[in-house]
């Protein structure tokens, strides 16, 4: 085969210019070290070889690259796709690029994409992890990999991660129902493995408490996953209680459920919010294009997103300054139609 057609080797170029593979390397790598005769013998075999320098393996020799991962629970879920939004808008401004890893909210997928990446040697990684901080990603954090959590509070200060106050935002939703007059209310969750879920379940219980109300003023239903068609069976679920125990309202821990909860209302012929108020958590953009407009408490998707990648870049390109942050974003609540009494006009 033509020398042309075989990939091309910087030996090969080395011996067409007659330097060293180190000399070759150097006007690849820090042209200022070679004289300008030689970067020029250098050059024109390049040129005439067709040489295409390989970066990966250039950036798993230097141990870096210009990718950083991205690791989300759920990639159908819109939350995730304004967040990695503003990762990308970051990121891609860095002259970086993005690996989108989803883990479905399991563990041992999660871990699959650590190894992934730390193969890759990628210059950071920013994750919501499925559960509890791992083993692995600690092990890679200690081999020298950047990490900063995404929608997740750090325990310490010896890491950056960029959340929003979850207790927090469950307190503005059920205290909004309670203002409401409803005194039967239910929480509609995924797995408190995930600690966004258990601090909204938290502040939900928080709120229950300030009213003066008994526990079992909350019906709490936790589900296996965090999408619609989990809230349209915890909606089934709820309803086939004994009737004195339906409750009039429904926090859900983020929009998806809360979208699969109006879907199935309307299917068994509910209505909201006269029959029963419904208050969801994102503030994605199809909550308020929702056949009932959704009452959601919002968190600002974009922005997580960006700083997130702020951080990670930041500590990535560390020269000594970087001082590890945990950045934590105010919840707001947005009232809708799904969640106020007012009759439509
Ligand atoms: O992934 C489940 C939820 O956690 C998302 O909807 C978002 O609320 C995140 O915080």
């Amino acid at each position: 085969m033509a020398l042309k057609d075989a990939a091309v080797s910087v030996k090969d170029v080395a011996a067409l210019a007659g330097v060293s593979v180190g000399t070759v390397s150097n006007v690849l790598n820090r042209p200022e070290r070679v004289s300008p005769e030689t970067r020029d013998r250098v050059s024109a075999a390049i040129s005439e070889l067709g040489f295409v320098r390989n970066e990966s393996a250039r950036h798993l020799r230097a141990g870096s690259s210009r990718t950083v991962g991205l690791v989300v629970l759920d990639v159908a879920n819109p939350f995730f796709t304004d967040v990695a939004r503003g990762v990308e808008d970051t990121a891609s401004a860095a002259g970086l690029a993005v690996i989108l890893c989803n883990t479905d909210e399991k563990t041992a997928k999660e871990n699959s994409y650590l190894d992934l990446l730390e193969e890759q040697r990628v210059r950071g990684i920013l994750i919501t992890p499925a559960d509890e901080i791992s083993d692995r990603l600690t092990d890679l954090r200690r081999r020298g990999t950047p990490v900063v959590l995404l929608d997740r509070k750090a325990t310490g200060r010896d890491q950056c991660s960029v959340s929003v106050d979850d207790r927090k935002g469950g307190d503005l939703a059920v205290t909004h129902l309670l203002d409401s007059r409803h005194r039967r209310i239910a929480f509609v969750g995924g797995p408190t493995s995930i600690a966004q879920v258990a601090d909204r379940l938290r502040g939900a219980k928080v709120a229950i408490k300030r009213a003066g109300l008994p526990d079992d003023a909350l019906t709490v239903q936790i589900m296996e996953g965090l999408n619609v068609a989990s809230g349209r069976l915890a909606i089934q679920q709820l309803l086939a209680l004994p009737k004195r125990k339906i409750p009039t309202a429904v926090f859900c821990a983020n929009d998806l459920l809360a979208l699969g909860a109006l879907q199935e209302l309307s299917h068994q012929g509910v209505r909201v919010p006269y029959d029963m108020a419904i208050v969801g958590y994102d503030d994605i953009d199809f909550a308020s294009a929702a056949m009932v407009p959704l009452s959601s408490v919002r968190q600002p998707r974009h922005q997580i997103g960006r700083t997130a990648a702020e951080l990670l870049i930041e500590e990535a390109d560390d020269t000594g300054g970087h001082k590890h942050r945990q950045v934590v974003f105010e919840p707001e609540l947005i009232v809708r139609e799904s969640s106020t009494r007012t009759r439509r006009a």
